[in-house]
């Protein structure tokens, strides 16, 4: 395969994913209704439940669509008609399912925070007491808008006690930051294939506890994303109802091989070294961040935007671009912000070089004459 350039991607997700899982793109045709394809899919599916440690309680079921698929699957088709769902929202993620539940109809009962401020336990207690009919709380794990990783364990245990079970969407965190979802005890989580998990984008997959599939199956509120029907029509065909992304499936088979070598506390380690070195390198060149060391991911910064004279994003963004790193904008946190992060196929070097060149666009700016 001809040798492709390698760009540090400091977004997000999709990631920069290894030459390995960009290879297992190039395969030879088949179709997706061949036992063959269908075999690889359901391994896939298997990884995908161990990864959580979740093999004796949940399930998985994979959909063909970014990410917002996936919380689309899991919303409109475990809350029950007549139900109520509470979010808390604490970014634009939890906004997103705040919009997505009500375009569906859902009645939301909105947790609503600055984007950047922590939940407050008492008070999502006081809503869960204080509002008859809701069966699920919806949170986000690590918020990708600011970085910051709430407290799942803590919630699903409140909202366990008030019978509702729990929707957490783990897109940015899944297979980086370790999960165990029989501690959690979590109904539903959320994920897709270019995030962490170091794929390409086109599959998102919702796993889910085996138990809630005779309970969601008359739920019915959309057609392409209705986890029972998708869910049981691979169980008897081996085949997804529509058309999966072939060649993006065999990346994702790659991707999940490479991180059971590399191993749940070795991705950590990694992530969590690049997010040191990348957090100290900002501080040393005058960056502050938006919030505090122990609400932090470690997967993604939140920096606010300096006052250095002639500095723009744009600006920034634009001379690091050309030089092989992608940074990112802000999305609404509560103070003017950019983000990094350093999910994906990264390592130590990739950030020392990024340091390297942006304390070179620092000086750049600072000697500009106005
Ligand atoms: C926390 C979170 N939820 C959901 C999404 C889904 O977005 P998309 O549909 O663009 O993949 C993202 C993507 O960045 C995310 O970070």
């Amino acid at each position: 395969m001809k040798n492709i350039s390698r760009k540090i991607l400091l977004n997000p997700g999709p990631a920069t994913t290894t030459q390995t899982v960009k290879e297992a793109m190039v395969v030879e045709d088949i179709c997706p209704r061949e036992k063959d394809f269908g075999k690889m899919l359901d391994s896939i599916k298997d990884d995908l439940v161990k990864i959580v440690h979740g093999v004796d309680t949940h399930h998985a079921v994979m959909f063909t669509a970014s990410g917002t698929g996936g919380l689309e699957a899991a919303i409109t088709s475990a809350v029950p008609k007549g139900k109520k769902i509470l979010v808390v929202e604490n970014g634009a993620y939890g906004t997103r399912m705040v919009k997505l539940a009500e375009t569906f109809n859902i009645e939301v009962v909105r947790y609503q925070l600055t984007y950047g401020d922590y939940p407050d336990l008492d008070q999502i207690e006081s809503l869960l007491k204080n509002n008859v009919g809701i069966s699920h709380l919806a949170v986000v794990h690590h918020e990708t808008t600011t970085g910051m990783l709430n407290p799942v364990q803590k919630i699903c245990d409140l909202a366990h006690q008030y019978n509702a079970e729990v929707i957490v969407d783990c897109m940015s965190s899944y297979a980086g930051i370790p999960i165990d979802i029989t501690k959690w005890d979590a109904e539903y989580l959320i994920s897709s294939s270019n995030k962490c998990i170091q794929g390409m984008p086109g599959l998102v997959f919702v796993i889910f506890k085996k138990h809630l599939l005779e309970k969601i199956k008359d739920t019915k509120r959309s057609f392409y994303f209705d986890i029972y029907n998708q869910f049981t029509g691979f169980e008897k065909t081996g085949q997804m109802q529509f058309t999966p992304p072939v060649q993006v499936a065999y990346a994702l088979r790659t991707a999940i091989d490479e991180y059971f070598i590399e191993t749940e506390s070795g991705r950590w380690n990694r992530y969590e070294e690049n997010y040191t070195i990348l957090f100290e390198g900002l501080a040393s060149l005058g960056f502050e961040f938006l919030l505090p060391d122990h609400q932090q991911s470690k997967i993604l910064l939140a920096i606010k935007e300096p006052a250095f004279p002639n500095y723009s994003f744009d600006s920034m963004h634009d001379y690091l671009y050309e030089r092989g790193f992608t940074i990112y904008p802000g999305k609404g946190a509560k103070e003017a912000t950019f983000r990094l992060s350093v999910l994906g196929d990264l390592h130590k070097k990739d950030i020392e070089d990024f340091l390297k060149c942006l304390e070179e666009y620092l000086f750049k700016i600072k000697t500009l004459k106005n």
